[in-house]
C-alpha cells in the first residue's frame, strides 16, 4: 500500500498530534504518500485532504489538540455519507486510512472497512473506555490534569476545613476518576460502574472528619447520575460540612501530552503504518501490558471494558 490518509475524530485528546506526527513520518520512511484529512469524517466527505510532509508535523509533538482539527459528523452516520466518503478516498487514490479517535470514531472506521477501505484505528480519547486496550491516548495526560487540580483543591479545602466535590469527564467510564482519585488521595471516588450510595458516602466523610482529616475530597465521574451541586447540598445537609464543587470539564482535554501518551501515540501509529504497508486487513491498535497489540477492528469494538475492581478496593482502603 503506497497512499494512506490520517484523520482525527470525536473528542480531541492530548497525544493526537503525536500520533499524527508518527503516522506521517513512519509512512514517509516507508516510501508512502501520507494525506492529512481535516475535521474528521466531516472533512473527509468535503474532500478536505492534503499531502503531508516531514515538515507538516514539525513542532507539534508537545501540543495538545490536533493540527488536523476534529469534528463530530451526523452526515457520516448515514450509509449515503459513508458511501460518499469511500468515493472521495478513491478519487484521491487513498487505499488505507488511520483513524485516531474514540469508540464512535472507530465504529465509523468500521463502516469504511466494510466498504473495502483498510482502516487502522488508534485509541484517541481521554476516556479510557475501549475494551481492547489497557490505555487510550490522552488518558494519562487527563489524569495528570485532574491530579494537579486535586492538589490545588486540597490546599483550599484544608484551609477552610471544607469538603469539595470534583467532577471529571469520562462519559460512562470511571477510569479518570479512579486513577486521579488514588494518585490524588481522594477521600471518596464515585464511578458509574459502582452503585452510588449517599448514606455510605456521608458516613465516610463524617468518619474522616472525626479522625481529624482537615478536608474532604470527593472525585465524581460525570457518568454518576446525580447533579454535582445537588450532591453538595445533600452532603452539607447530612454532614454539616461546608461543601463546594468544581467541574473540570474541558480542562481535561487540553494541555501538553505526557511522555506516556506521546510514547503510546508513537508506538501505535508505527504499528498502524506497518500493517497498512503490508496490506493487512482493518485493525484496532492498542496496548496490553507493554506490548502493542492489533485486533480485528470489528472484534475489538465488541470487547467490553472491564472495570478494575481491585483498583477500586485499593482506593477505598487508602482513603480511610
Ligand atoms: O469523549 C471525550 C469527552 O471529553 C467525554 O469525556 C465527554 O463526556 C465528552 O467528550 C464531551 O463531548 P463534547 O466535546 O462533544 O462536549
Amino acid at each position: 500500500m503506497r497512499k494512506i490518509g490520517v484523520l482525527t475524530s470525536g473528542g480531541d485528546s492530548p497525544g493526537m498530534n503525536a500520533a499524527v506526527r508518527a503516522v506521517v513520518r513512519c509512512g514517509i520512511a516507508k516510501g508512502m504518500e501520507v494525506y492529512g484529512i481535516d475535521r474528521g469524517y466531516e472533512g473527509l466527505m468535503d474532500g478536505a485532504i492534503h499531502p503531508m510532509t516531514l515538515a507538516s508535523v514539525g513542532d507539534i509533538l508537545h501540543r495538545g489538540g490536533t493540527i488536523l482539527s476534529t469534528a463530530r459528523s451526523d452526515r457520516f452516520r448515514t450509509p449515503e455519507g459513508q458511501e460518499h466518503a469511500v468515493k472521495v478516498l478513491e478519487t484521491f487514490g487513498i487505499e488505507g486510512l488511520v483513524v485516531i479517535g474514540g469508540d464512535g470514531s472507530l465504529k465509523g472506521g468500521l463502516e469504511l472497512a466494510k466498504r473495502g477501505i483498510a482502516v487502522m484505528g488508534l485509541p484517541g480519547t481521554i476516556d479510557n473506555d475501549l475494551g481492547y486496550t489497557d490505555f487510550t491516548i490522552g488518558f494519562d495526560t487527563a489524569v495528570n490534569t485532574v491530579l494537579d487540580a486535586v492538589t490545588r483543591i486540597r490546599d483550599t479545602s484544608s484551609a477552610h476545613r471544607r469538603t469539595t466535590i470534583i467532577e471529571v469527564m469520562g462519559r460512562h467510564c470511571g477510569d479518570i476518576a479512579l486513577h486521579a482519585g488514588i494518585t490524588g488521595g481522594a477521600d471518596a471516588i464515585l464511578v458509574p460502574e459502582v452503585r452510588f450510595d449517599m448514606m455510605n458516602l456521608c458516613r465516610r466523610m463524617i468518619q474522616g472528619h472525626n479522625r481529624g482529616k482537615l478536608h474532604g475530597i470527593i472525585i465524581k465521574a460525570e457518568g454518576v447520575d446525580m447533579d454535582v451541586n445537588e450532591m453538595a447540598r445533600e452532603i452539607e445537609d447530612r454532614t454539616a460540612q461546608e461543601t463546594r464543587t468544581v467541574t473540570l470539564a474541558y480542562l481535561q482535554r487540553g494541555g501538553t501530552p505526557t511522555a506516556k501518551d506521546r510514547m503510546l501515540a508513537s508506538r501505535t501509529a508505527k504499528k498502524a503504518v506497518d500493517l497498512l504497508y503490508n496490506d493487512e486487513s482493518s485493525k484496532a491498535i492498542g496496548i496490553c501490558g507493554n506490548d502493542i497489540v492489533a485486533y480485528d477492528l470489528e472484534e475489538a469494538l465488541s470487547m467490553n471494558r472491564e472495570f478494575d475492581m481491585d483498583l477500586y478496593e485499593l482506593a477505598h482502603i487508602l482513603a480511610k
